[in-house]
């Protein structure tokens, strides 16, 4: 199958040397990309700023900012089967843009931002021909939010994790999460390294497609 992974942070500028941004290390997602390629599958890594070498077999797209993630996964997902959206996109980018270095002001200093696109809910519900499994970081209210967002974003599966403790998720190399499906199914994969998360994934994702398939047939 062809897979189309997004992983890592979107930075939005503020000025050349300063930006909005967040925590993510890009490790999940670079999990699920290697995870996907030792299955069989080709896999296209549409890529934050990250420090981490891109698994061997990869196709590499790097990117910055949500505007530019919101045009590679359109780009991209005509020609996949499954989309993993592991991308901590930044919710809101700077209404303008300095072109030099902003100095230090003595006083209060305010930026308006401005929402990013949500690029999960921007693709097409009906007759869509790739799965979607979304990822959801919550520090609260787990489940309900996850299954929020996998109807919000329509999604397939939501794959949803705990990012305010310090073992497991968010710049760490263990992980433990929940999955919730469109179809009502729940599973839970315990505390392991994010590659072993990875390859149970994967499995998961491809039996899971091929349940949304025969349903579709
Ligand atoms: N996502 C997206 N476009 C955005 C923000 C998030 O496609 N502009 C995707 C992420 O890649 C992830 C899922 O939506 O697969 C959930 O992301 P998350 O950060 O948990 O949720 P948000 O929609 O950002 O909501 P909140 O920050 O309020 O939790």
């Amino acid at each position: 199958m062809k897979f189309v992974v997004t992983a890592g942070p979107t930075r939005e500028p503020i000025d050349p040397v300063r930006f909005l941004s967040n925590r993510s290390s890009g490790k999940m997602g670079y999990a699920m990309a290697r995870a996907a390629l030792e299955e069989g599958h080709s896999v296209t890594l549409i890529s934050g700023p990250v420090c981490l070498e891109p698994p061997a077999g990869a196709h590499v797209v790097r990117i910055t900012t949500a505007d530019e993630l919101f045009d590679a996964v359109h780009a991209a997902v005509g020609e996949c089967d499954v989309l993993v959206m592991c991308a901590a996109v930044a919710d809101y980018k700077s209404v303008s843009f300095a072109e030099h270095k902003q100095e230090k002001q003595s006083g209060d200093f305010a930026l308006t931002i401005t929402p990013t696109r949500d690029i999960l809910a921007s693709l097409p519900k009906e007759n869509r021909k790739y799965f979607v499994a979304g990822f959801a970081a919550q520090t609260r209210d787990l489940e309900a939010n996850a299954k929020r967002k996998l109807i919000a974003k329509n999604c397939d599966m939501i794959v949803a994790n705990d990012v305010s403790r310090d073992d497991v998720g968010i710049e760490s190399d263990e992980n433990e999460v929940m999955i919730f499906c469109q179809s009502g199914e729940e599973k839970r994969i315990a505390r392991a390294e994010k590659k072993l998360i990875a390859r149970e994934l994967i499995k998961i994702i491809s039996h899971m497609r091929e349940l949304s398939l025969t349903k579709k047939t």
